[in-house]
């Protein structure tokens, strides 16, 4: 599902980032994009993140 729909992120290329080695939601953040236009999405990228971290 689209996490972001300003910048086109899903919640499969948070997962992927996190499983490349990305380690926070800033990182996250700044190599998608996500949150980083309306700012709706930040809240559920944050999760989402966490959660893949979590996962990992
Ligand atoms: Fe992600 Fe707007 S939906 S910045």
């Amino acid at each position: 599902m689209y996490v972001c729909l300003c910048k086109a992120v899903t919640d499969g290329q948070i997962r992927q980032l996190v499983d490349e080695g990305a380690r926070s939601w800033s990182e996250v953040r700044k190599q998608t994009g996500c949150g980083t236009q309306c700012g709706k999405c930040a809240c559920v990228g944050k999760q989402v993140t966490q959660q893949a971290i979590k996962d990992a």
